[in-house]
């Protein structure tokens, strides 16, 4: 079967700031229809300036860039109206009532009125009754979902949320994951840059990660985790050793100072983990075994490995 062509399709794109910084390099990213999609990157990775590209706010350098299949320089309008962008800065002091702004914003759009969508909006984001108050008055974490209900007030099939849960406390992050999730289910693709390892695991169906200008990889989650995961199998010790037999040096296996654990790292990708033979030749040399366990790394480890290679 023949996939369906990406919502979003960027390719070979740089960008180079008026200073002379080359702050994206030859991306390459594709996004599909309907996904929840996560640019992973430590702070300067250049996550902000991809994302203000795509949604035209910033000019490209080199490269192209599509969005629904319009070319963003030449189609720029056709393009931009299927976007929703919520900016990593906001600008959340008006004395306007939540009902005018988001209003407003789809007027910016050069959409006819339409009452009965903003009402949707606000009443899927929760706002629904505070669509009279000033959004002054409003907590942090309702002037974030203002934010959002403006990004949704022309209908836009593609969510952008720039550090969406950036100085947002836990409880507040996870009703973000929430209405994040229930715009998928209502057919929005969502692309969200974070730094945040857990919102990536958590919210995203991908993940690319980016680093200094660069997409470093691009994976299904699951994927991700396989690929570079390692998993670390830990084996308590009836009685306690001294020293690690010679016979056992080839799984550079790590003994603990109390000498009751054997550590072992094996790596998930491999055909072979060497668990089975690693078992044989411990009763071979006589330790014996009371409980074992494994762990998986998390993402966090493999992206820390990741950002901190050379
Ligand atoms: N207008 C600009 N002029 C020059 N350099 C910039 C500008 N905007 C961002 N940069 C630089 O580009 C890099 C990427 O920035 P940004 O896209 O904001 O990263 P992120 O969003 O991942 O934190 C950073 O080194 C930043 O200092
Ligand atoms: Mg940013």
């Amino acid at each position: 079967m023949l996939a369906p062509p990406p919502i979003i399709s960027v390719s070979n794109l740089s960008k180079t700031y008026g200073s002379g910084f080359k702050a994206l390099k030859g991306i390459n990213l594709d996004i599909k229809r309907g996904e929840i999609f996560a640019l992973l990157g430590p702070n300067g990775a250049g996550k902000t300036t991809l994302i203000s590209i795509i949604c035209g706010i910033a000019n490209l350098s080199e490269g192209r860039v599509t969005v629904g299949g319009h070319d963003i320089n030449s189609d720029y309008r056709a393009a931009r109206s299927l976007i929703g962008l919520v900016p990593q800065e906001l600008h959340t002091d008006s004395f306007e009532t939540v009902w005018a702004t988001v209003s407003f914003s789809r007027g910016l759009f050069g959409k006819p009125k339409n009452p009965a969508h903003i009402e949707k909006v606000l009443k899927d984001l929760s706002l629904w009754d505070k669509k009279d108050s000033k959004i002054i008055t409003l907590s942090g974490g309702m002037k974030r979902r203002v934010m959002i209900a403006k990004a949704l007030s022309h209908e836009p099939q593609i969510l952008f949320l720039d550090e969406p849960t950036a100085g947002v406390d836990v409880e507040l992050r996870k009703g973000m994951w929430d209405v994040v999730r229930g715009l998928q289910a209502s057919g929005v693709t969502i692309i969200l840059t974070t730094h945040y390892i857990q919102e990536a695991e958590e919210m995203a169906d991908r993940i690319g990660v980016i680093n200094k200008g660069e997409i470093i990889l691009v994976e299904d989650k699951a994927g991700l985790m396989q690929k570079l995961g390692k998993k670390q199998l830990t084996l308590h010790l009836q009685q306690k050793i001294d020293a690690i037999p010679p016979a056992l040096a080839p799984y550079k296996l790590h003994l603990s100072d109390d000498g009751r654990l054997l550590t072992y790292d094996y790596d998930t990708k491999g055909e072979r983990t060497g668990i089975t033979s690693l078992l044989s030749d411990l009763r071979n040399a006589g330790i014996h075994i009371s409980d074992l366990d494994t762990t998986q790394s998390s993402l966090e480890d493999i992206f820390v490995s990741l950002v901190r290679a050379p």
